[in-house]
Order: structure tokens, then sequence, then C-alpha cells
């Protein structure tokens, strides 16, 4: 297949351009978009041919279910069977915005789409592209991120190129995505919520709203046997380079130290060891690829470029990517649960 690759204005959107996706949306055919969280590859939620050509182009596991994003509020009371007081309270919080929601699903959104659960997740992107794109198509938009599965999640259209092109109809290129971590998932189908994927909406912003919040405790640490995750996208080993990752955790000097030593004696035994600092500590490091992630005192600036820099220690075939940890912050739990799954759980404390 020709993957037609299409600049859009990311603030606002080309209405030629939008018109020429939504009609590939409507025939059935898959389209990659930006979202504010990282790229989604879109297609007829509603419609299970298209739902399983989403699954086939990211060669993902069939019961990894997928997330509807809509364009309007009242579309949930027509895909869900209810809506908690609490969850419309969220709703209006958070929506258009970086938050999932899991209702009880109504007949019409297939099991194709879901998994074969019961619920359904829904989304209201506020990404100027992909509100036209629903808008416009008049669908609601299935769209996992558009990378291939166990792949870092694409927050470029370069990063969806690399794994997508020839299996989808078509790429809108908006260029860098805002947060850089896919959405918070809050399952709303108990009496209390819980958060079954931390992302940029944390707890303490949830229970803002919404007073007493659970977390999936499956998703706290490495998921043991006979634990399943309630997202079952959390139990796959995902972002995984292709190189072996760890983290270090503890005070600043001491995990740069310890860093320096490993590096050193990687790359005397001629490895090619990558490793990820920030821009408060790069100049720290004496050996090795030194990627910096972004700014300590910025966790966006971490949240944001987190996949692209796993891309780009696996484009230059690091077999060692030594990483520092970054626990602290609103963002610091989302980040870790990325890092820490990429990493294989293997994280270290330095004291
Ligand atoms: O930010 C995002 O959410 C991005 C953008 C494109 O919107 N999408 C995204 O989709 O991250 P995906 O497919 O990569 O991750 C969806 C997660 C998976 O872990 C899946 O298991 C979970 O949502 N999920 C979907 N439907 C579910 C359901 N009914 N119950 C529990 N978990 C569900
Ligand atoms: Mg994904």
């Amino acid at each position: 297949m020709d993957t037609k690759v299409i600049k859009v204005n990311s603030e606002n959107p080309e209405p030629a351009v939008i018109e020429a996706a939504a009609m590939l949306l409507e025939q059935g055919e898959l389209v990659a978009f930006p979202t504010e969280t990282v790229y989604g590859l879109g297609g007829n939620a509603l419609d299970e041919t298209a739902a399983a050509r989403i699954y086939a182009a990211k060669g993902r596991p069939s019961d990894n279910p997928l997330i509807v994003h809509i364009a309007d509020v009242e579309q949930v009371y027509d895909l869900t069977k209810a809506v908690p007081e609490y969850a419309e309270q969220l709703m209006r919080a958070f929506w258009p915005g970086p938050l999932t929601i899991i209702f009880d699903k109504q007949e019409k959104v297939p099991y194709g789409t879901t998994g074969g659960l019961e619920t359904v997740a829904i989304r209201m992107p506020s990404h100027p592209v992909a509100r036209e794109l629903i808008r416009r198509s008049g669908i609601c938009i299935a769209a996992p991120s558009a990378n291939t599965s166990g792949r870092p999640s694409p927050t470029r259209a370069k990063h969806v190129e690399e794994d997508l092109c020839g299996k989808i109809a078509m790429i809108l290129d908006g260029g860098e995505v805002g947060i850089g971590l896919e959405s918070t998932i809050v399952d709303v189908t108990a009496d209390v919520p819980m958060i079954l994927r931390p992302g940029y909406i944390s707890k303490q912003m949830l229970e803002a709203v919404v007073g007493k919040v659970a977390v999936d405790p499956a998703i706290l640490e490495k998921p043991k046997s006979g634990v399943r995750p309630k997202a079952p996208g959390m139990m796959y080993r995902h972002y995984a380079p292709k190189g072996e990752l760890v983290i270090y955790e503890g005070e600043q000097e001491k995990v740069i130290a310890h860093i320096n030593t490993l590096a050193g004696k990687k790359a005397a035994e001629g490895y090619r060891v990558g490793i990820i600092a920030t821009e408060e500590t790069k100049s720290a490091y004496e050996k090795g690829w030194v990627v910096s992630i972004g700014e300590r005192s910025n966790e966006k600036t971490i949240a944001r470029n987190l996949y692209h820099v796993l891309r780009q220690m696996d484009e230059a075939n690091m077999e060692f990517i030594f990483c520092e940890a970054f626990p602290t912050g609103s963002l610091g739990p989302a980040i870790m649960n990325r890092l820490s799954k990429a990493a294989g759980y293997h994280i270290e404390k330095i004291s």
C-alpha cells in the first residue's frame, strides 16, 4: 500500500487535508494523526473490519482493546450503558484532554474494538487535528498509539513512518506532540474510580475533582504471574529498546559516579554504550554516547522526549543503555511507569 504523508497545520488544520483523511476513514481505511499525547492510528471504531486492520497494521495482540475517540460529550451516552455522576465530573474537568475513561459498553460497540471486553475506553482529545478529523468524518475513531506493537509510542510523524509506512493509507504530519506520554486511563465501572494507566492527569488532579481515587495495584511494580492488570495493554513488555536498558535511582552524584564506572567498563569491553542524562547532568558523563532527555527542572520536557530518545538509542544500535531515574513531580509516576516497562523493570537503587 502506498502511504500518503501529508503535512497539516496543527493549530489550524487545513479543511482540504482533514476532508481527504475523513474520506479514507469513511471507506474503512486507516489514518495516523497527531493527538496531544502521542500519534494515534485511526479507524472506524464501530466497524469491525477497520478495527481488524488496526490490529494487523500494528501486529497487536487481539485481546488488547482500542480507545474510542470522540469529539462531542453526547457520544458517550450513545456508546455506554451507564455514566456515573463522578464520571461526568471527570469529563467536565478534563475533556477535551489526555484522560481516557472506561465504561460498560453498549451493544453497538463491537467486540472487535474492545478486545472481547464488555467495557469500552473513551477519550475526547484536545488536539485540533484529532478533533477536526472526528467531527468531519462523523465517525468515532478507534486509535491506539501509531507504533508497531512493542516499539516506543510515536511522538513525531517520522516515528509513525518508520513503523507503519506501506501498511496504512495516510499519515497526517502535525509536527511534534505536546505531552509525549499516552493518556491517563481511569475505570469508572465501580464505586471508586481506579487509575489503570498513569499519565499527564495525575492522581492528585483526579482526586481534587472526585475525592478518593484507587490505583490498579498490578501497575505499580513488575507484573507477578497470576496478577493481571485491568488494562490488558499494561501487561505487555512495551516500549522496549533493543539494547539492555537499566535505570539507576538515588542521589544524583552517586548515580552519575556509578554510571561512569559501568559505562567505562562496558566501553572498554567494546560495547556500544548509551547514557540517558539531562541538561543538568549531561556534562558529568565521561564515556559512551550521552543524550539529554530534557530538563530536570521542567519534567514536561522529559515526558515529551522520552520515546524519541528510546528510538534514538535503537537507531544508534546501543547495546547497553544506562538511564537516570525521574520519579519526582506530577509526571513522575507516568514517566517511571513507561521507563520501567522499557527496562523490563530493571531498576537499581544506588546508595
Ligand atoms: O493517549 C492515548 O491514549 C493514545 C492516543 C492515540 O489517544 N492512545 C493509546 O492507545 O495509548 P493504546 O491502544 O496504545 O493504549 C490503550 C490502552 C491499552 O493499555 C489497553 O489495554 C487499554 O488502553 N484499554 C483499552 N480499552 C480498555 C478497556 N475496555 N478496559 C481496560 N483497558 C482498556
Ligand atoms: Mg500503545
